[in-house]
């Protein structure tokens, strides 16, 4: 079983030691094989995006429809299409048969979307930043489990980490 909604929300990010996930402007660390890792997780899906972030991104959609948060009504992405909240994206996911939304931030998207998630995909990176744009606390509600972590060593060692909601069911 799933949320009654059917779609199973994910958010997927890189984040500092301290949490932080950009600097002000794209990703701060280069993780070819997060990138891969980002890559295949997201290949073929249903995406929710800020509008800065999907600005950022634009020319890496493939098979990919993003949905692009946005307040801005007259706003209409070249890819995709824009939605005024996670709920609406949820909706649209959920009528086109997808049993997966993944929300791929910024900052701003992860804090509307985390409420309604059940997985989150968090790529860690043993680098303290200090400042920048967060992404929303979420270890210290208790609401979620660790259900798995890879480490990867280098010169630049990182984990990537699965966590789920506590008490839900999930199909993927
Ligand atoms: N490390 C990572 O994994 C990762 C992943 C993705 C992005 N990033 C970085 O994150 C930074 C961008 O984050 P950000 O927080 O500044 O921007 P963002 O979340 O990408 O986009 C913010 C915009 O999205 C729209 N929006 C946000 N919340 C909304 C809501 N609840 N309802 C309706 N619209 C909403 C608004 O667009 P309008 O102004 O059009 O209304 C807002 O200006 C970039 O530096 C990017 O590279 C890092």
């Amino acid at each position: 079983m799933s949320l009654p909604s059917g779609v199973v929300v994910t958010l997927i990010a890189l984040l500092s030691k301290d949490g932080y996930i950009s600097e002000g402007v794209g990703v701060p660390f280069d993780l070819p094989e997060d990138k891969q890792h980002f890559r295949d997780y997201a290949a073929g899906k249903w995406l929710l995006l800020g509008r800065r972030t999907y600005v950022e991104m634009i020319g890496w959609f493939r098979n990919h429809v993003p949905l692009v948060l946005s307040r801005d009504s007259s706003f209409q992405p070249t890819i995709g299409r824009r939605v005024a909240s996670v709920q609406e994206a949820i909706e649209i996911a959920r009528e086109n048969g997808q049993t997966e939304l993944v929300v791929c931030g910024g900052g701003a998207a992860y804090a509307a979307a985390i409420s309604a998630a059940e997985k989150l995909v968090i790529t860690r990176v043993d680098r303290l930043l200090g400042r920048g744009v967060m992404f929303p606390s979420f270890e210290q509600d208790g609401s979620w489990r660790l259900k798995k972590r890879d480490v990867h060593g280098g010169a630049l060692p990182f984990s990537i980490e699965v966590y789920r909601r506590k008490r839900a069911d999930f199909t993927i």
